[in-house]
């Protein structure tokens, strides 16, 4: 079991390259069962969840080498419809892989992803999209079935616009025949670079990026050559360490325009952002103000990043509140922050932050990713040690955030329990 140790560190200084997008990656893995002939897809970034969705492409029949930051995939012959327990079990984005399952194979089995840390997160659109599809879907045993001789374009309306369903049905309607509407589609910048890889093997998608995408069915697809967008929840959290450490950091590897609510906030509170061609430079050198805060699908705020923001509003000057709005209970890191010292108090989905002048670092858990995140970023600058246990969750999703902190001046190291 691995835990991290982070010593109050002086203001970071330098560059740090972003990786590519996790929640990017996920679903363009899963997409390329739906080719024959070869993928091959870069800026993979080194994650456990990485790692999960390449055994579980495996376990199906695909043959995948992962060498560097580039993993090549066949899906020539696969040999299951039936995902793994274990694996689903394990990572909630293994359901991706259903829609090309279904559209591929014309059958499937998943096991029902279950609840995780941030709240029960139902799979009922997706399943919603698959019936209006033509397929039969039925649950039992705590798994999914659903068959279909021959999937068939429709139009569907999602009554929130799920990042996972918009992706799962999309990725199901591309062979289906005649064409597919999905309206309240999400927009979120991982959905648009799903269609572009989908649309590169030779499918036909066109609106994605806005509320109404529509799709028209192709009989094959083709592997292809992708290369992911940048990760805007880890440039977003490398954002806010500039900040609270009063440092200046230089991001690149980013889509600005895919950080415009973080980045607003971050002028908001006092904190200098500047966007180059190729980057962004951050640099606090005020005093932070507080601000408040409501998680909305894209183009609002991203719920991914309101515990990291919270960890910024621990420490800035006056009182604000955060409200989540997407997961019904994403605060499981404030009791954690308070045991440095913050001053919060939950009401409802809402949570009320007191800016306090410092932090003092101690033992504490990281709940999921997220939360672990907004702890590194306590501990920066936390007098004394942090020490963060179940580090786990943390490399899920942040691909060597210990080696890229040093880099930039922080005091931080892994060991080994
Ligand atoms: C994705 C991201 C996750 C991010 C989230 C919201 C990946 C791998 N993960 O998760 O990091 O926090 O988007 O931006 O891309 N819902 C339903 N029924 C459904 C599906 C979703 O009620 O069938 C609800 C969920 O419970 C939640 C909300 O919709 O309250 C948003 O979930 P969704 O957009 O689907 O998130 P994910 O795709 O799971």
């Amino acid at each position: 079991m691995a835990r991290l140790l982070i010593d109050q560190s002086p203001s970071l200084q330098g560059t740090v390259r972003i990786s590519g997008s996790k929640n990017s990656v996920l679903p363009i893995l899963a997409a390329s069962l739906l080719a024959e002939g070869k993928s091959c897809i870069e800026e993979i970034p080194k994650l456990q969840d990485v790692w999960i969705m390449q055994e579980l492409l495996e376990s199906l029949g695909a043959t995948t080498h992962w060498e560097q930051n580039m993993i090549t995939v066949r899906s020539d012959e696969l040999t299951q419809y039936e995902a793994p327990y274990e694996l689903v079990r394990q990572m909630r984005a293994s359901f991706l892989v259903m829609g090309p399952l279904l559209a591929r194979l014309g059958r499937t089995r998943i096991p029902l992803p279950g609840g995780c840390a941030i709240g029960s997160r139902p799979v009922d659109l997706h399943l919603k999209g698959f019936s209006a599809l033509g397929a039969e879907v039925t649950q039992e045993r705590g798994y999914v079935q659903a068959k279909a001789d021959q999937l068939k374009g429709a139009r569907i309306y999602l009554d929130f616009p799920s990042v996972g369903a918009t992706e799962n049905i999309m990725m199901a309607a591309v062979l289906a025949e005649g064409q597919t509407t999905i309206e309240n589609a999400a927009v979120e910048p991982e959905v648009v670079d799903l269609a572009n890889y989908l649309n590169a093997m030779g499918a036909l998608v066109r609106g994605a990026g806005t509320d109404t995408i529509k799709i028209t069915g192709v009989s094959t697809l083709t592997g292809t050559n992708y290369s992911v967008i940048p990760d805007r929840i880890e440039a977003g959290t490398f954002m806010v360490a500039a900040a609270m450490t009063h440092g200046d950091v230089y991001l690149e590897n980013v889509v600005s325009s895919h950080l415009k609510p973080i980045i607003a906030k971050l002028r908001e509170s006092n904190i200098q952002v500047i966007e180059t061609e190729n980057g962004l430079r951050v640099c606090s050198k005020e005093p932070i103000y507080a601000a408040d805060i409501k998680t909305l699908p894209y183009p609002g705020f991203p719920t991914d990043m309101q515990a990291p923001l919270m960890s910024l509003m621990s420490i800035a000057q006056g009182t604000c509140v955060i409200t989540e709005t997407i997961f019904e209970n994403r605060f499981m890191h404030v009791g954690e922050l308070k045991r440095m010292g913050a001053d919060i108090k939950i009401e409802g989905r809402s949570a009320v932050i007191n800016g306090v002048p410092s932090l003092t670092g101690t033992q504490v858990r990281a709940t999921d990713l997220r939360a672990g995140a907004a702890l590194i970023l306590c501990g920066l600058i936390a007098e004394g040690t942090t020490e963060i246990q179940d580090m786990y969750h943390i490399e899920r999703g942040y691909e060597d955030i210990e080696m890229k902190l040093r880099n930039l001046g922080a005091s931080i190291q892994k060991i080994e329990i």
